[in-house]
């Protein structure tokens, strides 16, 4: 049975204001805590209540625009999809993502993870440019082809994955997590040619030989996309790309042009609600 009960619970927020603060500290805010109440519910009541400079960044509030990672009970999460109840304690500890800069309390300065994955070239890259950038048709993709890097497609860009990864923590050089896997996604797109180009940046020490696939990065990423996945089949691709067995094929073809035939099953728009 859900427990409905109201119940206070302590937030201990990591606290840092650049050129005030010499270092990140604790602060500690008690309060009420109903049913149901997400972190991010209960950050917007402590800055409510207590602390109005507290920073944060957030915006959908439903675990689908990213902004929200942060480190929550140890573990980086997004503040908006955990509810309180089942951290399980009555003690929330809050931080900004490890791995990152820290911009001011909890907000991580995600800016090289965006740079590593800009370089990555994270976009369809075509030789047929004028079509591309003024399309006459859809790109040919079976459903199975799909399903090659769909998974991968999911993927938020919230940094969770890059906070909880090891080898972030060591090396600098490191792309991380999240723009390795968006690589392999595109990688894997049969509408896309730019294995080549993106592997001069992939062989070197920024790709995906300095990841010892210990999952964490998996583990913690909020929509499933298994960025440790991805990785290991970019090694994969990258070897039989150099023993020269990965099959290329020409990106995907641009459909056939229906041939004259109309579809007569398709129902009529219904009519316009606002009209003028
Ligand atoms: S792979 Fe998962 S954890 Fe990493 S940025 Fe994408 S959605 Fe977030
Ligand atoms: S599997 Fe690789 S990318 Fe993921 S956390 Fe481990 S070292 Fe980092
Ligand atoms: S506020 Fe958008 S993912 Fe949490």
């Amino acid at each position: 049975m859900p427990d409905t009960r109201m119940k206070q619970v302590v937030f201990h927020l990591r606290r840092y204001e650049p050129g005030k603060d010499r270092e990140p500290h604790w602060e500690q805010y008690k309060i009420d805590s109903p049913p149901g109440m997400t972190v991010l519910d209960g950050l917007w009541k402590v800055k409510e209540l207590f602390a109005p400079t507290l920073a944060w960044r957030s915006s959908c509030r439903m675990g689908i625009c990213g902004s929200c990672g942060m480190l929550i009970n140890g573990r980086p999460r997004l503040a908006c999809n955990t509810q309180i109840s089942e951290l399980q304690s009555d003690v929330v500890a809050v931080g900004p993502l490890p791995n990152f800069g820290i911009i001011k309390d909890l907000v991580p300065d995600l800016h090289p993870m965006f740079e590593a994955h800009r370089e990555l070239m994270p976009y369809l890259i075509r030789e047929d440019l004028q079509e591309q950038d003024s399309p006459t048709g859809e790109y040919w993709q079976t459903p199975h082809e799909l399903e090659r890097y769909l998974q991968f497609s999911y993927c938020i860009k919230c940094g969770c994955c890059m906070a909880a990864c090891p080898t972030m923590a060591t090396d600098p050089q490191y792309s991380g997590p999240m723009p390795l896997g968006q690589a392999h996604r595109y990688n894997s797109d049969t509408r896309d040619g730019g294995f080549a180009k993106r592997r001069e940046l992939l062989e070197g020490g920024r790709g995906p030989w300095r990841c010892h696939f210990a999952g964490e990065c998996s583990q913690v990423c909020p929509k499933g996309v298994d960025p440790a996945k991805a990785i290991q089949m970019m090694k994969q691709d990258l070897v039989f790309d150099l023993l020269k067995l990965r099959v290329r094929k020409p990106a995907a073809r641009l459909v056939d042009k229906p041939c004259g035939k109309r579809r007569e099953d398709i129902p009529a728009a219904p009519p316009r609600t606002v009209t003028g």
